[in-house]
């Protein structure tokens, strides 16, 4: 059964239903609402606090522990809230779903970071197309990254979107699980 909310009348108090001579309330006096939201929808949202326990499990997911850096909560805070930098969330009704993390440089960002709770659902390709459409909104021209070398399916994952090889700088990635990684730079201009 649809619920049916009564508007509030212009003077604030909630509007009473007009009934009909039996009493009974006209069903024409009763607006139904419009379709709720669609609250399932995904939307992007800046990160709050609130979020840094999601951030970094999933930064600490075993499984990411030879992509990932592991981050203390107080730099997670700076990044949400202090300057310079920019943490997004790709929310659902279920909750987060993965976080981006953007530092703000002179001509365009860099992706510092970027995960989601379960990889390969196809949660990656809308959430970072929505952050790539908000930079071109806001006018940034490029953003890169670096990714270590034999993350494949990251690799394989930004260049879906046009991101470009550029140079690897060898061994610079000490890693919380095997051995030393090269780091590969990707470059994504984001106008013409
Ligand atoms: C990289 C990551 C963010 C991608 O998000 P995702 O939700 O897994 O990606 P999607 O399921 O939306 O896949 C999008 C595309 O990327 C490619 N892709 C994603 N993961 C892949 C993998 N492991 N191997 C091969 N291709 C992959 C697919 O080609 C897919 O193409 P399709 O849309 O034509 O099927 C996610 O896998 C992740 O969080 N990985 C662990 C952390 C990480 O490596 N972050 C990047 C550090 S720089």
């Amino acid at each position: 059964m649809p619920v049916v909310t009564v508007p509030p009348a212009r003077d604030g108090n909630p509007q009473r239903p007009r009934t009909n001579r039996n009493g009974l309330v006209s069903t024409d006096e009763i607006a139904e609402p419009a379709d709720p939201p669609d609250t399932g929808a995904l939307m992007l949202r800046d990160a709050t606090p609130a979020d840094i326990a999601f951030i970094q499990a999933i930064a600490d997911a075993p499984d990411n522990w030879d992509k990932l850096e592991t981050y203390p909560e107080e730099t997670l805070r700076q990044a949400i809230l202090g300057p310079g930098s920019r943490v997004l969330i790709w929310q659902s009704r279920d909750g987060p779903q993965g976080f981006c993390w953007l530092k703000q440089e002179h001509t365009g960002f860099k992706l510092e970071e970027f995960g989601v709770l379960r990889p390969g659902r196809g949660t990656g390709r809308p959430f970072l197309q929505a952050v790539l459409d908000q930079l071109r909104q806001a006018g940034a021209a490029r953003i890169w990254l670096t990714v270590a070398a034999d993350n494949a399916g990251a690799i394989r994952f930004y260049s879906t979107f046009g991101f470009i090889r550029g140079a690897v700088r060898p061994g610079v990635w000490h890693r919380r699980r095997g051995p030393v990684a090269d780091a590969l730079r990707m470059d994504l201009a984001l106008r013409p």
